[in-house]
């Protein structure tokens, strides 16, 4: 377990976090080289002896750090903008394992990512498949395609994260896909490539997974039967991970099941996990500036804010809260809100928690390593907390503390 209590202090691997507060401040994301290289293992496992690649989805946390971490194991790249491609290319990522996601990709983002050499466009329309021929011919190219295909099934996770229904944006509708893909194999600018799926996020059973998976197979086989070759499978991310009670299926399941749905398709697999990976990998270290009672609540005022972890105030997520410190004798505990300093009756980290606490005191937000810093903002004019990634019995700084001269640095006041 990457965060565990030794000797009372709640460590980041060998690591106590009071000494990385004390060294690099507060708010702060704190990493775990281990857990992030464990949950990869796991997928490169489940998917030994079969042609796959794992995506990892760059949207889930794109720190440089991170993303070298996963190109050295091997991985290739889910993208979903030009910024994401050159995060990518800033370590050294494999263009050729990067799938470019995304409904609105622009034409200079369609023209930087086949001038890199990506390896597929995941397109979501028609209109984009007319702009992606037009953008390659213009380069003299062929631009390599997948469309994603909406599977019209039920993720069953909360609405803002599910994304396979047919009300959805995402995708292009399963009925038109095979008239898509006639008209991309007759295009001059246009290589097909493959066929992809994302059913939505924080699945917790694989059945949904699995039975969109099904659906693309079975198109898959109708594609091919009309003369269009397929060289591989996308199937998306959106495994689940453990926040607070849920449990979900094992990784080697959702792909177990996932390999069996393909049965005998020879297309390469290609997986785009990004929660799974480094989702319980991080934490987001907080210290309470104020504990307040209140009338009908109290409250710990922390120095980390919704602008920090929005997933609280965005999808009324629950994230586990932890002390630094273990039990001390002779501190009462209450039931407080976590809430930060931002002027918003949404900004809490957490609701209804049993805590020891006292103002000075530190505590661990836990499961903050997916969607944590990628979804933050300087909301109030805050700065961004610094990214720390253990290794081991070291601490490295991987994003240094924004300063508030960065955040209107590039504004200007009229003459
Ligand atoms: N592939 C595609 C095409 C996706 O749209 C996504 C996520 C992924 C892969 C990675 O999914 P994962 O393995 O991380 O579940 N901000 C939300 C999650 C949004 C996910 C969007 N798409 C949250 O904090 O829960």
């Amino acid at each position: 377990m990457a965060f565990t209590y030794r000797d009372g202090a709640l460590c980041a691997e060998q690591i106590p976090l009071d000494s990385i507060a004390q060294r690099f401040g507060t708010p702060c994301y704190v990493y775990s080289r281990a857990a992030i290289e464990l949950a990869y293992a796991e997928f490169a496992r489940a998917i030994a002896g079969r042609d796959a690649l794992i995506c990892y989805s760059v949207k889930a946390n794109s720190n440089l750090a991170v993303l070298a971490l996963m190109a050295r194991l091997g991985a290739g790249f889910d993208i979903v903008s030009g910024g994401e491609l050159a995060r990518v290319l800033a370590v050294g990522g494999d263009p050729r394992k990067t799938v470019f996601s995304g409904v609105g990709k622009s034409e200079r983002e369609i023209e930087q990512a086949l001038v890199a050499g990506v390896l597929c466009l995941n397109l979501e329309s028609e209109a984009e498949l007319e702009r992606a021929n037009v953008v390659a011919q213009r380069l003299g190219r062929r631009a390599p395609v997948a469309f994603r295909v909406n599977p019209n099934v039920d993720a069953k996770t909360h609405p803002y994260i599910s994304t396979g229904l047919r009300q959805s944006k995402f995708g292009v509708p399963h009925e038109q896909a095979e008239r898509l893909y006639a008209t991309a194999a007759r295009l001059p600018g246009i290589e097909v490539r493959g066929i992809g799926c994302h059913v939505g996020s924080q699945l917790t059973d694989r059945a949904p997974f699995v039975a969109a998976v099904e659906r693309v197979v079975d198109l898959a086989g109708r594609i091919e039967a009309a003369g269009v070759r397929l060289t591989h499978i996308d199937v998306g991310g959106g495994i689940g991970i453990r926040y607070r009670d849920e449990t979900p299926q094992p990784i080697a399941e959702f792909v177990a099941g996932t390999l069996a749905a393909l049965g005998t398709r020879r297309e390469t697999l290609i997986l785009d996990p990004g929660r799974s990976i480094v989702g319980n990998a991080g934490v987001l270290l907080t210290r309470v500036e104020y504990v307040k009672p209140g009338g009908a609540k109290n409250f710990l005022v922390v120095d980390a804010a919704m602008n920090d972890l929005l997933r609280p105030a965005l999808y009324d997520a629950w994230h586990e809260v932890r002390p630094v410190r273990e039990a001390r004798p002779g501190i009462a505990s209450a039931v407080y809100d976590v809430v930060g300093p931002v002027c918003e009756s949404g900004d809490f980290l957490a609701k209804e928690r049993t805590l020891q606490a006292r103002g000075g005191d530190l505590l661990a937000v836990m499961s903050a390593g997916a969607y944590a810093m990628t979804m933050s903002s300087n909301y109030n004019s805050r700065p961004r907390a610094a990214e720390v990634l253990v290794d081991g019995d070291r601490a490295h700084l991987v994003r240094s503390r924004e300063r508030v001269e960065d955040l209107f640095a590039s504004e200007r006041t009229l003459p």
